[in-house]
Parts: C-alpha cells; sequence; structure tokens
C-alpha cells in the first residue's frame, strides 16, 4: 500500500515534469552515458534526477537505468526504468513508461508500470495477482491460429515472423510485457542479449502474476541480478505451447 503511494507519487511528479517535452528535439539532448552504456538524453535525466530525490529519503537501495547501482545497505532495493521508451517519448510515439519494482532480499514485493499515455497503471503484487487500475488481469488463452506477439530480434529466429499472425515491436519492452499481462499480447520476446534488468523488473512481476511464463532464450525460468550492467534474453508468453514454438526457431 505504501509502495503504491511511493510508486505513484513519482509516477505524477515525472509525468508533469518531462510531458511538455514530449516529441521535441530538446528531450533528445544528449547529456552523458549511462552505466550500461547507453546514451542519456535529457529527458532520461529530469526523470531519473526526480526519482533519485524522492527515494533518498527512504534510505532504500536504488538501481535505476542512468545513475547505476545505489547500495546503501537496506533490505528494499527498488528497480526503477524513470522512462522505458525514451525513443518513443523523444520522437513523439506515445508508447512508453515509468517502471517501478521494489524487492526484500531479493525477493519482488511490489511492482508498478505507469503509461503516461494512456494513464494506465500497472500493478503487480506476488502472491496476490496483477492488476490494471485496480482490476484483476490476465493473460488470454492463447489461439494458436492467430498468435501475436512482440519480438525484438537482430535476425536470430526471424522465422518466427511466419508462424504467428501478428507481430508488434513497439519500442518499450516495459510496456509491451504489461500489455501481455492484460491480454493484449500473447509474447514478448527480445533474444538480442541486451534487455536490462531495470527494464523488465517491474514488468516481470506484473506480467508473472498475470499468468505469464517468463523465461531465458534456453527455456529457463528466467533470473536476473539487481545490477544495471547485466544483459538479458527474455521470452515471456501466455501458454507453454507458445514457449515450444518460439525455442524450436531461435
Ligand atoms: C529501451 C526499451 C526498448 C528496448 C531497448 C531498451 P529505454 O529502454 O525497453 O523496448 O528495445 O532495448 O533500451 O532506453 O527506452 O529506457
Ligand atoms: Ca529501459
Ligand atoms: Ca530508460
Amino acid at each position: 500500500d505504501e509502495w503504491n503511494e511511493v510508486a505513484l507519487n513519482l509516477a505524477k511528479n515525472i509525468e508533469r515534469e518531462i510531458m511538455p517535452l514530449f516529441g521535441t528535439k530538446k528531450a533528445g539532448e544528449f547529456v552523458g552515458f549511462s552505466p550500461s552504456g547507453d546514451k542519456t538524453k535529457l529527458v532520461d535525466k529530469i526523470a531519473e534526477d526526480i526519482v533519485l530525490e524522492h527515494l533518498k529519503p527512504l534510505g532504500v537501495n536504488v538501481v535505476s537505468e542512468e545513475t547505476g547501482n545505489i547500495d546503501v545497505g537496506s533490505e528494499y532495493t527498488v528497480v526503477v526504468d524513470p522512462l522505458d521508451g525514451s525513443f518513443n517519448f523523444i520522437h513523439g510515439i506515445p508508447i512508453f513508461g515509468f517502471s517501478f519494482a521494489v524487492f526484500k532480499n531479493k525477493n519482488p514485493v511490489y511492482a508498478m508500470l505507469y503509461e503516461f499515455i494512456t494513464k494506465n497503471v500497472y500493478e503487480g503484487i506476488p502472491g496476490e495477482g496483477a492488476y490494471l487500475n485496480g482490476k484483476k488481469i490476465q493473460v488470454r488463452p492463447l489461439k494458436e491460429d492467430s498468435i501475436s506477439i512482440s519480438f525484438y530480434t537482430r535476425g536470430r529466429g526471424i522465422k518466427l515472423a511466419e508462424k504467428v499472425k501478428r507481430t508488434r515491436v513497439l519500442g518499450a519492452i516495459a510496456v509491451e510485457l504489461a500489455y501481455l499481462a492484460r491480454g493484449s499480447l500473447d509474447g514478448v520476446a527480445d533474444v538480442r542479449n541486451y534487455v536490462r534488468p531495470t527494464d523488465i523488473a517491474a514488468s516481470y512481476v506484473i506480467a508473472k502474476e498475470a499468468g505469464a511464463i517468463i523465461t531465458d532464450d534456453k527455456g529457463n525460468n528466467l533470473k536476473f541480478r539487481l545490477d544495471v550492467t547485466e544483459r538479458l534474453n527474455i521470452i515471456a508468453v501466455n501458454d507453454g505451447k507458445l514457449l515450444e514454438l518460439i525455442l524450436s526457431v531461435i
């Protein structure tokens, strides 16, 4: 309950500061490199500064996409991507979100994904379920003749595109995993060995709680460290049959 307030308050503060920059050149001004080697843009910096300012008084460890790992020896670690989908934001594509996940001694206790344009709030409460604006959500049942997935590849498993009905690669994996959780997509996969824990931590919890199966590129349960420099492959699906299909082509 308290984490929900912290997260929502943060989301609203970030929203207020960044939305005036949506689709502007200014949003994309280069300000430095992140610990994982990505370029930090002005909008990322503005959003992240708000996160750090709000979390500092709480005395928790923070793993944030642009700054990296801040370990203050707390049993709580908050894994944040202040803005997932920066490219979309900067270029006026309305798919991006705020990703916030809390871990206690490495176990998830709360997760939120906030979508700025739709104002949708997705939450994951481990052992309890996943919610969209307070209403329970579930992955949808797979229909094998009309599979819709988001699939990030640089060629690996490209033939998967021939075996599904629709591919939608939206540029904000945190948001796409939330779409899986609510039953809008059947699967989300990224086999570029590129996704970071900050991109997926919150939506991992949300999708899991909504019934998704989430593995690495070998089909083993996905494991990740609460660390900003780690790079991952992820396959998240609503059904084991789709997992088998994806594993058979990659
Ligand atoms: C990006 C998004 C995107 C994924 C990239 C990430 P960012 O995060 O999650 O979906 O394909 O790998 O870097 O940089 O916009 O926070
Ligand atoms: Ca991200
Ligand atoms: Ca980001």
